[in-house]
């Protein structure tokens, strides 16, 4: 299926993860509401659990190739605010995002849907916020790569 392609942040106390993610959508216009569909034996899977937040990251076209990184638990670097070597900013609710993302959001778990392979978080986006330069930079989707994820 057709899809962007995302980094998801996670946290819980110290510890804190992004991970590469297309199963992602919108849900609802009122409350504004976004989906992702997250592998149950993934450390963002239990990080969203015990904390019911995630973020979305929408990443530049410039930044294909780092999707790469983040399909492995992330190791934090304190002393330089990053996750896997990238630098990272945080939500207002705490949640790490990529800091050359174009935008994020910060959502807070609102439903679930549990499924053998992965759970299916849908989040009310409680923050929004444009990070890139310009409206007019270009927004990576998953064509754009060469990955496939089938779960
Ligand atoms: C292109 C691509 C898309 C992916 N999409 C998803 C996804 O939507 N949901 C998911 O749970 N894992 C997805 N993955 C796999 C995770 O990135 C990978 O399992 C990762 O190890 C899980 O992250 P974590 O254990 O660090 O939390 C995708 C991987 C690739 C390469």
């Amino acid at each position: 299926m057709p899809s962007g392609i995302y980094l998801i942040g996670s946290r819980d106390g110290a510890e804190r993860n992004l991970m590469t993610a297309n199963w992602v959508t919108q849900v609802a216009s009122e409350p504004k509401t976004i989906g992702v569909g997250i592998e149950r034996d993934a450390v963002t899977h239990g990080l969203i659990q015990r904390s019911s937040k995630f973020s979305v990251c929408i990443l530049s076209r410039a930044d294909r190739a780092l999707v790469r990184s983040f399909v492995k638990p992330c190791e934090f670097d304190p002393e330089s605010n990053s996750l896997s070597g990238y630098a990272v900013v945080e939500t207002e609710a705490g949640l790490p995002v990529l800091a050359s993302s174009l935008a994020y959001f910060d959502c807070e778990v609102s439903g679930t849907l549990e499924y053998e392979s992965h759970t299916f978080f849908a989040g009310e986006v409680r923050e929004v916020r444009f990070l890139a330069e310009s409206e007019e930079a270009e927004v990576l989707r998953m064509e754009d790569t060469r990955m496939h994820y089938g779960g």
